[in-house]
């Protein structure tokens, strides 16, 4: 098998024009079925893109021509369809959030496992040119010990949307589990696992259906003290990390298909990059199809997905509680 054989499950506009796309622009992955419950809607999107598949539900999926599913659906049933999937055999891919609960993770992670396929969630924005190259940095030492960390992932989301009306309503809860997971995941792939959260949830601007505004409060197991920031009702996407040696930062660290930018200072010299613009669905795909031809385990596999979610649980718990919750330590 040189390329993995992907059905796309869901016809949004972002699960054809971003996934769908993504993966016919892979080198290593193809768009062999659609998975939708309308019929001229699946046939209109599996002739965009070539496949000769196209069904309405996962057990309809003939796998002798289907390696795995791409779930672009909405996170409330992830975990049913991730299931499902992996039980015939499936590779899967979520979208982010993974799910709403740590429980709904967990019963995805034990799926895949007790089916010996892959589990990724889709968390795209490990793919940003700024995440890749802060990464490089941190591990390179740039900066010396990191002391402490700032990350936002917002933007102005008018608050009669349908997707945001119906992802609140479904969920509960709004910007930290939508966009939120996107920080969660960027920190602590560049900073380790998180030991306690403390937050604020804001409900001020009453349009929105839920909670449209988040910050948390992070201890990370390491001693480094952050703060994560996640919002509908402005556009703040900052990454700042201080260390003992000088600070990375950028005003715009994610975005589907940008360069973003990143800056370094160490004493009184400053250093600025000229990113390469990517197009994230690209390199995740890559990534996935890549580990599912090697039998590697994605970076951004199930488990993760499920320790992301530990610390949003514990966010929102800690906004009504009050105080500093701990986050399980994940497996
Ligand atoms: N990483 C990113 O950049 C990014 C960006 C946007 C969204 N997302 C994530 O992608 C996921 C999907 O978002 P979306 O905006 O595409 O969602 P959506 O428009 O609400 O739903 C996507 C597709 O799911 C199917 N669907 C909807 N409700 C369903 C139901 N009750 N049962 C079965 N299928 C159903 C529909 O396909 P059919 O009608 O064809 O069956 C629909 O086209 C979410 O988890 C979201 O957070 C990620």
């Amino acid at each position: 098998m040189s390329k993995v054989r992907w059905a796309v499950v869901g016809t949004s506009d972002f699960a054809l024009d971003w996934i769908a796309r993504g993966i016919s622009l892979s080198r290593n992955a193809t768009v062999a079925a659609i998975v939708s419950r309308d019929a001229a809607r699946g046939a209109a999107a599996a002739r965009r893109f070539g496949a000769e598949h196209r069904v309405s539900s996962i057990d309809e999926i003939d796998t002798t021509v289907v390696d795995g599913v791409f779930l672009v659906l909405p996170a409330a049933i992830h975990a049913e369809y991730a299931i499902a999937a992996a039980r015939r055999g499936l590779h899967v891919i979520s979208e982010k959030p993974m799910a709403p609960s740590v429980a709904d993770c967990r019963r995805m992670v034990d799926a895949a496992r007790d089916a010996g396929v892959v589990l990724a969630v889709a968390q795209c924005m490990e793919w940003t040119s700024p995440m890749v190259r802060a990464r490089a940095l941190l591990a390179d030492g740039a900066i010396g010990d990191v002391v402490t960390a700032s990350i936002s992932a917002s933007f102005t989301a008018q608050p009669d949307a349908a997707w945001l009306r119906d992802d609140m309503r479904q969920r509960g809860a709004g910007a930290l589990v939508d966009m939120g997971v996107h920080a969660v995941d960027g920190i602590t792939r560049l900073l380790g696992p998180v030991r306690r959260v403390s937050s604020l949830m804001g409900t001020r601007f009453p349009a929105y259906a839920g909670d449209h505004s988040a910050t948390l409060l992070l201890e990370f197991a390491s001693g480094v003290h952050g703060v994560l920031q996640s919002h509908y009702t402005c556009y703040q996407n900052g990454l700042e990390i201080q260390g003992t040696h000088g600070r990375i930062w950028s005003s715009e660290w994610w975005g589907r298909e940008f360069a973003g930018n990143l800056h370094m200072q160490r004493g009184d010299e400053v250093t600025t990059w000229q990113l390469p613009r990517v197009n994230v669905y690209v390199p995740q795909i890559e990534h996935v199809s890549e580990c599912v031809l090697t039998g590697a385990t994605p970076v951004i596999s199930g488990e993760r997905g499920l320790a992301n979610m530990a610390v949003i649980e514990a966010g929102l718990l800690a906004a009504h509680a009050g105080g500093w919750v701990d986050v399980p330590a994940q497996p």
